[in-house]
């Protein structure tokens, strides 16, 4: 099967968040069973790109709102990937540094769209699947199927991904004028609440939507910043699937960040080792229990309450905490200086460091993980493997993949509110945990057991696919 990912993200070449985790590996094990999944996304600036060789594969002028714009899609010759990767360079809205951010997103995001559809139909053979992958790709589906000139590819199939609903990428009908020639009585398929919604248009649109956990389709029938009511109303096409991990580059046994490697079998050696060196780096000490914040510093991941919780569980236990994470300059600064008040239990790196994060799975004891809004959550699955415990909110995919350890089969820790009470509470009984050494390392077998990889839901999304054949 030719199956088609469009996104705005895609690790290595360009990660904000999971979402780039989840296109650089679903396409890697689509292939691995017998598809041919390519990748296509934006041209940004990023180291990966600047080092990376590629080819002119298509060119086009793109008139948009009477402007008319350069574009070409390069075709880049890397066969680590695991999949054809193709980036689309635009004059003047991609060749940027960061993927998000830029007043001009939504032009960007349009622009990139008609010109990866242009690409598509430039093509002899047509894909047997379109897969969208949340609001930056989501005018695809409408496109494909009401405007000109990509009717001809309306028999095609369309799926859409939906990562994250906070998002929505809403636009004024002003700007309209950015998008293909369509049919008037086809607007009210764009417009949500008196704005152009691609989220929501590519609900209407897409032929299935999925979310990436069960849980979190759940939720948004009951909550979606707005579009619970449409997603009720499309939920025969609608269905959760589970995220898997790339089990190769998330392996404590050939990660090339780890201080050293180990197994199930050496997890005790090689964590210790891990975890003395995080501890150095960071000052911290190496013999008390340590927990691990990885993340965006946004309300969804609760990182509002996290000064509170460090401030509290730093009084209330003998326990070190590390931070790595970026978000809001007011939580930002509000940790830079409870890293001075317990300097030597608590430090936080406020950036982004793919090579630390590895090193927070592998060296420290729990993850903290009290998110509002957790859509599937990657981090919780890359910290079982490495042997860290979760301690997450039950909501979303959290609660589809962490099992509390006090029920049958349990290995983490969960707490039902996103409260610094339910979060201080859950580090008390980890702190319990902790001192049954024993028992403690027998669980780490368990997490490190359990199996996440792709290929399940590698599998599940081509079932969806064949269905609409
Ligand atoms: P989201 O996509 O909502 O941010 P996920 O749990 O799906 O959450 O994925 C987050 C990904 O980003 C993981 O790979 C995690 O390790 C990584 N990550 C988040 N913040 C940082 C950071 N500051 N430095 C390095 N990696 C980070
Ligand atoms: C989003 C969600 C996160 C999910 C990721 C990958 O960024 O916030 O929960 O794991 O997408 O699907």
């Amino acid at each position: 099967m030719k199956i088609i990912h469009i996104s705005a993200e895609c690790y290595p070449i360009a990660k904000v968040g999971g979402l780039a985790d989840v296109v650089g590996a679903l396409p890697k094990y689509q292939n691995r069973i017998g598809h041919q999944a390519t990748v296509l996304m934006p041209y940004y600036e990023t180291a990966y790109v600047k080092k990376a060789t590629a080819v002119v594969d298509f060119c086009y002028n793109l008139v948009m709102d009477q402007k008319t714009y350069f574009a070409e899609v390069l075709s880049v010759n890397d066969a680590s990937l695991g999949f054809p990767l193709f980036l689309v360079r635009i004059a003047e809205l991609t060749d940027r540094k960061e993927v998000y951010g830029y007043e001009d997103d939504a032009l960007r995001f349009v622009a990139f769209q008609r010109v990866a559809l242009q690409w598509i139909m430039s093509k002899d053979a047509m894909p047997d699947v379109v897969h969208c992958h949340d609001h930056h790709t989501g005018l695809v589906p409408f496109m494909m199927s009401r405007s000109e000139p990509f009717e001809t590819l309306k028999d095609i199939p369309t799926v859409l991904s939906i990562h994250n609903a906070q998002y929505q990428g809403q636009f004024s009908h002003e700007m309209g004028g950015v998008l293909p020639r369509f049919r008037e009585s086809d607007l009210g398929l764009l417009d949500w609440d008196g704005m152009i919604n691609p989220l929501a248009a590519a609900i209407k649109c897409a032929w299935r939507v999925n979310t990436v956990s069960p849980s979190y389709m759940e939720e948004l029938k009951q909550k979606a910043n707005g579009l619970e009511w449409l997603l009720n109303h499309e939920s025969d096409k609608c269905v959760g699937i589970l995220n898997g991990i790339d089990a190769e580059t998330w392996d404590p046994a050939t990660d090339t960040y780890l201080h050293k490697n180990y197994t199930i079998r050496t997890r005790q050696s090689g964590r210790k080792t891990n975890k003395e060196a995080l501890c150095e780096e960071f000052g911290l000490d190496s013999s008390k229990p340590l927990f691990g914040f990885i993340g965006r510093l946004v309300w969804e991941k609760g990182a509002d309450i996290l000064p509170a919780i460090i401030d509290k569980a730093l009084q209330d236990y003998d326990i070190n905490i590390i931070l790595l994470g970026s978000g809001s300059p007011e939580v930002e600064s509000q940790l830079k200086t409870l890293a001075i008040k317990y300097k030597g239990r608590y430090n936080a790196y406020i950036g982004y460091q793919e090579r630390m994060s590895h090193q927070v799975y592998a060296g420290a004891d729990f993850l903290l993980m009290p998110s509002r809004v957790e859509p599937c959550g990657l981090n919780q699955m890359y910290s079982l493997r490495y042997g860290c415990m979760p301690i997450v909110r039950r909501t979303g995919g959290l609660k589809d993949t962490v099992i509390d350890l006090g029920e049958k089969g349990g290995f983490g820790i969960c707490h039902d509110h996103t409260s610094e009470e339910d979060v201080v509470y859950s580090i008390g009984r980890a702190v319990t945990h902790f001192e049954n050494q024993k028992k403690f390392k027998e669980i780490q077998k368990t997490m490190m057991h359990l199996e996440h990889s792709w290929e399940n839901s590698a599998q599940m999304y081509v079932s969806l696919y064949n269905q609409l054949k």
